[in-house]
């Protein structure tokens, strides 16, 4: 077990290139069984979530190669249909298996996944678009059970735009028969980026990042060699840290039109933002205003990725931030972590009341979740004294060499093994 150990009050000065997106890299494994020829994804980031997915790729038969950053995949002898619990209830991203497996083997078998404990993350919208493709689904046990001997494209309208159920549901049509039409579909650019691999392995799948998708069948998959896109949430805790502990930091990878909505309040809190193609400079004198509202939606919206790091900021703002969490219901365990540091912040339901603060004090800290966690830090950064964060399983699920980028910016953090 390791914990960082923070000595906050710095300013954060430098660089940043985005790792490539873990809410890409994700699906684009799970993508990778549907050929049997190989698979080349470069930049893929060592985080913990992507080493699970890969180990159940090899689970089901696959063969992987890590060439420096780049993971190749053979599945040419991939066997089996059925994913193992021990491996689903590390990671959510499992189920995206289901939409895959489905597609090569006809039937698919996981046990109900696991991942982030921030709220119920049912799988409904999932299992109901596979049905309207033709699959039959069995739930028992804790298992869920998938068959189709055909899967044939359907009309489906998705009751909210879930991330997830948009993209299992193309991985599921991809090559069924006919043209599947996907009604509010989520438009996070992790889908668009989901399209653009599929398609370039010889898919037809068209309007990925707006809420109508076709997918028009194939009979056919080739190999492909992909680069996928950086990491929103990645590149926006780095711009988050250093708007609250000030300084200038440019950042390359990452669009701005990738993450707008956060730009746009860290704007209003006072900061100076410059974007050019995928760089974003921001420059911060470490004393913000607050924003009144920030409350999270689907893309373009503010990000519930984003909502743990940007509270962290808010705590010594000037002023009061209303933050509404619409996405998942428990997603403010990191909120009395904060309060030990001496943020002033009520939580009620899907509200959170944040009282800026004239400054925050180090602490003894315990990441929960994988956000929740990257909060502590931006917190610990810009606090007065010495902070512990320990737990760190969680923040290493989704951020590669965290700790190396932010001493590169100049903070001051270590990692040690407790
Ligand atoms: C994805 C992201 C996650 C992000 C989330 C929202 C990946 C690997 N993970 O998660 O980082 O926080 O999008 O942007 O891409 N819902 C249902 N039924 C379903 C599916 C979802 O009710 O079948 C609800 C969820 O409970 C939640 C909302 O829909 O309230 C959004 O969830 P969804 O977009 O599916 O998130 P994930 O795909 O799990």
């Amino acid at each position: 077990m390791d914990k960082y150990i923070i000595d906050g009050g710095e300013k954060l000065y430098g660089e940043v290139v985005a790792q490539s997106a873990k809410n890409t890299v994700l699906p684009l494994l799970a993508a990778s069984v549907l050929t049997d020829e190989q698979v080349k994804i470069r930049g893929v980031p060592t985080i913990a979530d992507v080493e699970n997915m890969m180990r159940i790729l090899t689970e089901v038969g696959c063969k992987i190669r890590r060439q420096k950053d780049c993971a190749i995949i053979d599945s040419a002898n991939a066997v089996s249909h059925e994913i193992p619990p021990r491996l689903t209830k590390e990671l959510r991203s499992s189920v995206f298996m289901l939409g895959s497996v489905l597609t090569r083997f006809h039937r698919a078998k996981i046990s109900y996944p696991g991942g982030c404990d921030i709220g119920l993350r049912p799988i409904d919208l999932h299992l109901s678009g596979l049905k309207r493709l033709g699959v039959e689904i069995i739930e028992e046990g804790g298992y869920i059970e998938c068959k189709a001997d055909k899967l044939t494209g359907a009309e489906i309208l998705l009751d909210f735009p879930s991330v997830g159920a948009t993209e299992n549901i193309i991985l599921a049509a991809v090559k069924a028969q006919g043209i599947t039409v996907i009604r509010n579909a989520a438009k996070e650019p992790e889908i668009a980026d989901l399209q653009n691999f599929l398609n370039a392995m010889g898919a037809k799948v068209y309007g990925a990042g707006g809420g109508t998708i076709v997918v028009e069948g194939v009979r056919r998959l080739h190999g492909v060699d992909y680069t996928p896109i950086g990491d929103r949430i990645e590149i926006g805790t780095y711009l988050i840290a250093t708007a609250s502990c000030g300084g200038e930091i440019e950042t390359s990878g990452v669009p701005a039109e990738n993450i707008a909505a956060l730009l746009h309040k860290l704007r209003e809190n006072g900061c100076k933002i410059y974007t050019k193609n995928d760089k974003i400079i921001l420059r911060s004198n470490g004393v913000l205003k607050s924003v009144d509202l920030v409350e999270t939606m689907p893309f373009p919206g503010f990000p519930t990725d984003m909502q743990a790091q940007y509270s962290a900021l808010c705590t010594t703002a000037r002023g009061t931030t209303l933050v509404v969490e619409n996405l998942f219901e428990t997603r403010y365990k990191y909120a009395g972590e904060l309060k030990r540091m001496g943020a002033d912040v009520t939580v009620r339901g899907r509200t959170a009341v944040i009282r800026g603060v004239e400054k925050l004090h180090g602490a003894r800290l315990t990441a929960g979740d994988l956000r929740g966690g990257a909060a502590l830090v931006v917190a610990a950064l810009k606090a007065e004294g010495r902070s512990e964060v320990i737990d760190l399983s969680h923040i290493d699920r989704g951020y590669a060499d965290f700790e190396y980028k932010l001493k590169k910016l100049g903070a001051k953090i270590r990692r040690v093994r407790i």
